[in-house]
């Protein structure tokens, strides 16, 4: 008898998701009866909105129940494509819509569609955990280039342009971004988008919480930034964080005709549609605006206020100093000053004082924390308290 094979490199050399990994490790602490603060969720804590259920609920009952079109039902396609030209003046066909089971499947997609083996793919950390294990998973190799606090999380021109090789295929911007919350201006998106162009680089513009910004920020869609820089991009968004449907498992990526095709015969294989009575949920959220709005009016207001609060406590704790980003439900403070290393600092949080926070490293940037803010203002409020005594308990 021969022993099996070892598991294939893409079984090895895949890392679990971290942030999910917190987030259950905190649940599980809770399940246990103990009091966690847990800063660690990746979700709105706000219930999907009710006019999106009961047109969910009337689709499965009323029998859409079976394979539907492979990049997702006709009428979301068009909606999806409406709301672009709205919102933006990005006039697609529905056609180079593709709905996926989440937007992490669409960043999946985009990215098997341009990244041949071997290529590179520039990452600016810090970055959503996904986006190098997905290139990894492509054959190509992810491009780290730091970010830090200094530079307001965001990648400058020159950056870009040293990280550029000859085997630089894809970029990938996130903005607002998960982990910081930083917001790219339009004008340093365009000057971005000028070196892609030049340098012929397509582009993934995961732009997953653009509706999630505040402070006046407009949303930029990095595709209409000019004609050639849309022929490069591929736009993912979705519907888990503007309508709080993380586990309905839609999203949404549009790409010129090409691309969008790849990417349908891809997602064929490898997931066919989306759950399609969950589609018309999704559907109901595009169409029935107003109560849409009213939706995410109610949460954009509580995670503002939340923002606010939490980065003045934050900047309040001696050695912590975080700036106020302007989107997403993210801060992301530096506590580098505590000279422990963030994985550590984290651990002894959850152990001394039974709050969760998910490390900077694990997004690719040590000495910061990422805490979402997308929990009940009473929690932010006890868990700042609780964070602030384990500062002070660090610093004697
Ligand atoms: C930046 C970013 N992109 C994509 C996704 C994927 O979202 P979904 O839950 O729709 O797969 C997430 C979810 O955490 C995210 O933070």
């Amino acid at each position: 008898m021969s022993t099996p094979h070892p598991l294939s490199v893409w079984a090895q050399n895949v890392s679990p998701s971290p942030t999910l990994a917190i987030d259950a490790k905190a649940k599980a602490l809770m399940a246990a009866g103990e009091d966690v603060c847990s800063f660690a969720a990746g979700e709105p804590d706000f219930d999907t909105p009710e006019f999106i259920k009961d047109a969910a609920i009337a689709a499965l009952k009323s029998g859409k129940t079976k394979y539907a079109a492979t990049p997702g039902i006709e009428p979301l396609r068009v909606a999806v494509a409406a709301r672009y030209a709205t919102e933006y003046g990005y006039k697609i066909a529905p056609s180079q819509v593709v709905v996926s089971p989440g937007g992490k499947f669409s960043c999946y997609l985009g990215i098997l569609a341009v990244c041949n083996p071997g290529d590179e793919a520039i990452i600016p950390a810090p970055y959503w955990v996904s986006y190098p294990e997905m290139v990894k998973l492509a054959g190509a190799v992810p491009k780290f280039v730091l970010c830090d606090d200094k530079a307001g999380f965001k990648l400058t021109p020159a950056q870009l342009e040293a990280a550029i090789t000859p085997k630089t295929r894809l970029l990938i911007l996130c903005s607002p971004s998960n982990p910081s919350g930083a917001i790219y201006t339009r004008a340093e998106l365009a000057a971005i988008a000028e070196i892609c162009v030049r340098h012929n680089l397509y582009v993934l513009s995961d732009e997953m919480y653009e509706h999630l910004i505040y402070d006046g920020h407009q949303p930029v869609n990095f595709a209409m930034l000019g004609a050639e820089v849309e022929k490069r991009t591929i736009t993912v968004a979705g519907f888990s964080k503007t309508y709080s449907m993380t586990g309905w498992r839609l999203g949404t990526l549009v790409a010129p005709a090409p691309i969008a095709k790849a990417c349908a015969e891809l997602q064929s294989q490898m997931s066919s549609n989306a759950t399609t009575f969950a589609q018309y949920g999704a559907l109901a959220a595009l169409t029935e605006k107003a109560k849409a709005v009213a939706a995410l009016t109610e949460m954009k207001t509580a995670f503002d206020r939340r923002r606010k609060y939490l980065h003045a406590e934050l900047n309040k704790i001696p050695g912590v100093s975080c700036l106020l980003a302007g989107g997403a439900f993210y801060l992301f403070p530096n506590i580098s000053s505590f000279g422990l290393k963030d994985v550590e600092f984290c651990a002894k949080l959850l152990e001394r004082e039974k709050v969760a926070a998910v490390p900077g490293s694990a997004f690719g940037a040590e000495g910061y924390l990422r805490l979402s803010y997308a929990t009940s203002d009473e929690i932010i409020a006890k868990g700042v308290v609780r964070l602030a005594r384990f500062c002070a308990g660090l610093k004697k």
